[in-house]
């Protein structure tokens, strides 16, 4: 037996290692605190459960859904954007739901490169966008997002011989993992570079709803032309804490999206009707839980940011999606680092290495932690600072 190349090759996924150290201490009876993933610890809200159950019970729910969703969850995607953006799209040819964002941005590779094609894509950056192109035959270039450019890609950096291969630029914010935003400034520079060189751009957008202080996240289909060349991939997994149940959605310019629905229609066989009415709900029924999440997430993230800027991590406040950025202390590589909490005090930190080679020199946590363990973890952030002041001059 032999398994292919492109699989044989590959890393396993950035959590499968850190889920595995977690099990294995665990198994020891160790008590481990994790500020690893970023899957929301707050339920489903309950009116969204009461619909899928109630979808569960009616038999018509147990057959093949149709691979483009039911008509009603389309227009319900549709509409959800009238309201939150002001941006009317087609159900018909404009919008696709998905079984998670992530499954639509890894086929997303394969509508959009060719072997030996470029996609540009963010570093730090989520996995998945380099990952799907190096599966598609493409190869990725790296488009480094760092502090003295707010985390913007400085797309004007892009070398000519790059450009000429490129077919897709990928970027995401409020982003995954840096939590820096963008503002219709840049979506409005990225649609004329995109233009300017023939690049299709897919924005991922799912931290849209998880925002601070005030602060309203736009969309990139809110900027001029954004329609004729791009598309947006969004997801109810962060905005109405469904990671578990696997849906989000597509929108955009319709050649696209036809080819998304293309790929996926041949690959899966859709979602399952169950799901896609407690989406239906969430996107149509009472919107209050998402301001609730995000004072719950607002707090915590002014507890830890407090913790770590205490402890000699600077950590700036996003100003949205799920993650604080902090810069490690001199002396640590991200993985050596994060190794040490997690052996020494058993708190889990995601190494920013693990994101690209930008993403080196800082680490990721996330909000997405119970109060209790946020206490317990915070506590034990800060008495490690004490016992190793002496050796790192903290
Ligand atoms: C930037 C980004 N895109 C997409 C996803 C995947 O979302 P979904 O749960 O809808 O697959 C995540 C999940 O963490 C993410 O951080």
């Amino acid at each position: 037996m032999r398994i292919a190349k492109r699989i044989k090759n590959l890393s396993p996924y950035l959590f499968v290692g850190i889920t595995k150290k977690i099990a294995e201490k665990k198994a020891k009876g160790e008590e481990v605190i994790s500020f690893g993933i970023g899957d929301p610890d707050i339920p489903t809200p309950p009116h969204i459960i009461e619909r899928l159950c109630q979808a569960a019970h009616d038999p018509s729910n147990h057959r093949y859904p149709e691979s483009d969703s039911l008509p009603q969850l389309r227009q319900a995607v549709a509409e959800w954007y009238e309201r939150r953006f002001g941006i009317s799209f087609s159900p018909d040819t404009e919008v696709l739901p998905l079984i998670g964002a992530k499954e639509g941005i890894a086929h997303a590779a394969f509508c959009f490169i060719d072997p030996g094609d470029i996609a540009l894509v963010p570093d730090p950056g989520y996995p998945v966008y380099s990952v799907g192109t190096m599966l598609a035959g493409g190869e990725p270039y790296y488009m480094p997002l760092i502090k003295k450019n707010n985390f913007l890609p400085d797309l004007d950096s892009i070398p000519t011989h790059v450009l000429k291969r490129a077919n897709l630029l990928w970027l995401n914010y409020p982003n995954n993992p840096t939590g820096a935003v963008a503002d219709l400034n840049f979506f409005n520079k990225a649609v004329k570079f995109a233009q300017q060189n023939g690049l299709a751009i897919c924005h991922d957008g799912p931290y849209t709803e998880v925002a601070y202080d005030g602060y309203q996240p736009v969309s990139f289909m809110q900027a001029d032309g954004a329609r004729e060349i791009g598309i947006e991939f969004h997801s109810l997994s962060k905005s109405y804490n469904m990671t578990g149940w696997r849906i989000g959605m597509v929108v955009g310019n319709p050649i696209m999206i036809d080819a998304l629905k293309t790929a996926k229609s041949n690959l899966d066989s859709g979602i399952p009707q169950a799901i896609q009415y407690a989406a239906i709900e969430a996107l149509t029924g009472p919107q209050d839980c998402i301001q609730e999440h995000n004072i719950t997430y607002q707090r915590r993230r002014d507890l830890i940011v407090n913790v770590l800027n205490n402890i000699g991590l600077e950590a700036e406040s996003p100003k949205a999606s799920l993650y604080i950025w902090a810069k490690i202390p001199e002396g640590y590589t991200s993985a050596s680092f994060s190794n040490s909490l997690l052996e020494e005090i058993g708190v889990v930190v995601t190494p920013g290495a693990g994101y690209g080679k930008n993403g080196e020199g800082y680490v990721r946590l996330s909000l997405t932690i119970p109060d209790k363990e946020l206490e317990k973890g915070l506590a034990k952030l800060a008495k490690w600072r004490n016992t190793r002041r002496p050796k790192t001059g903290l």
